[in-house]
């Protein structure tokens, strides 16, 4: 089999599927309060396309799906979307990325089309911290959410945390003492800047040495894990001695991660992105129906993917290196 093997010699074998831009929620580091100007629906790609596009990524080895968003399971029929998805040959392992507000009526569904895991964000323990932040929905429905893909085998759990300087970073003590005393896996994420204004980026961005620091500071001793609780994503792994769970770091910004990437991401409307912080982006919309083409803009993927992104850069006040996607993470997945 050809393997997906870009010119840094990274292999590829995770593909990140966008289902839709929407969301129900409008976390401030996300989208603006008043919402976007959301893609009609008839831009999106059927899931019969999406199932096109995994086909030929199958056949290069491709054995991880996670489905985002916007929010996935605001999209009907997900469930039979994952069944499909699971069907094709080659495909092992198929995890979701939501905000939990809609997973605790659909968990056991989508654990019985195949679903093997979630990751669910949940940036604070506060309810009204809840609403500040995601501005819409409510904690109790998202910690309902947990609960459900629990109880279904959704696991194993992570928890993504976007820690935001002078809004929740007094919660990295909770969220390190829920990581020991409950089998989930919290993530602490920096906030990266996707489709933002350069200034309310920086005026929250908050590196990840923070974690640390709050951990000796409450004497809290932790251990390097080697592996993390299943997943092959960028995050560093620990546990706090004899916790029940464990806790990652995500640190795109201070420190990246891009020398071992292994991901791809199709967006929503169609297009395949070899990189999340680029601008370079190849519909997948021509070579529909036709295999070949297909395979050729998979390599095309390969042969553009830069080494890594200019987050850094941009942090250190070097603009020129900064390369805007024009998209937000909510139209990217
Ligand atoms: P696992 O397979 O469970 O490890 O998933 P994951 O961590 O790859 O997926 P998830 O959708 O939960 O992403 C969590 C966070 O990882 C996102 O909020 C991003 O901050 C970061 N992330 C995911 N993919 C990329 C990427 O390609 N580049 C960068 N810079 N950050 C990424
Ligand atoms: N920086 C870091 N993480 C982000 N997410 C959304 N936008 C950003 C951003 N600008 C997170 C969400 C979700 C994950 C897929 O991406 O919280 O957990
Ligand atoms: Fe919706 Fe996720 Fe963006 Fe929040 S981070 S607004 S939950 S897409």
């Amino acid at each position: 089999m050809t393997e997906l093997k870009d010119r840094y010699d990274r292999k590829h074998t995770y593909l990140r599927i966008s289902v839709t831009d929407r969301c129900n929620l409008r976390c401030l580091y996300c989208m603006p309060e008043e919402g976007m100007e959301f893609m009609d629906r008839d831009r999106l790609l059927t899931y019969e396309q999406i199932a096109e596009v995994v086909e030929t990524a199958a056949g290069f080895g491709i054995s991880k799906l996670r489905i985002t968003g916007g929010e996935p399971l605001v999209r009907p029929g997900i469930a039979g979307l994952i069944a499909t998805l699971k069907s094709i040959r080659g495909i092992e392992e198929i995890s979701l990325t939501t905000n939990g507000l809609l997973l605790g009526p659909q968990a056991a569904a989508l654990k019985r089309a195949g679903l093997d895991r979630v990751n669910i964000s949940l940036d604070t323990l506060d309810s009204a911290r809840f609403r500040f932040i995601a501005r819409r929905g409510r904690l109790d429905k998202v910690l309902e959410g947990i609960e459900a893909a629990a109880e279904a085998g959704l696991g194993p759990i992570k928890l993504n945390c976007v820690l935001l300087k002078g809004v929740n970073e007094d919660e990295i003590g909770p969220f390190l003492r829920l990581s020991a005393e409950k089998p989930l896996h919290i993530r602490f994420i920096e906030y990266m800047p996707i489709g933002h204004d350069d200034a309310g980026w920086r005026d929250h961005y908050l590196p990840l040495t923070r974690v640390s620091e709050e951990a000796d500071r409450l004497g809290l001793a932790y251990e390097p894990l080697p592996e993390g609780p299943a997943g092959n994503g960028p995050s560093e792994n620990f546990r706090i001695l004899g916790g029940a769970g464990s806790f990652g770091l995500i640190h795109p910004v201070s420190n990246h991660f891009c020398a071992n990437c292994n991901r791809l991401r199709l967006t929503a409307e169609g297009d395949l992105k070899p990189c999340l912080y680029w601008v370079d982006e190849l519909s997948v919309r021509p070579a529909l129906g036709s295999p070949q083409a297909m395979r050729e803009l998979f390599m095309k993927a390969m042969r553009i993917k830069p080494e890594n992104h200019e987050m850094a850069a941009l942090l250190a006040g070097d603009a020129q290196s900064h390369v805007p996607t024009g998209r937000r993470m909510s139209q990217i997945g």
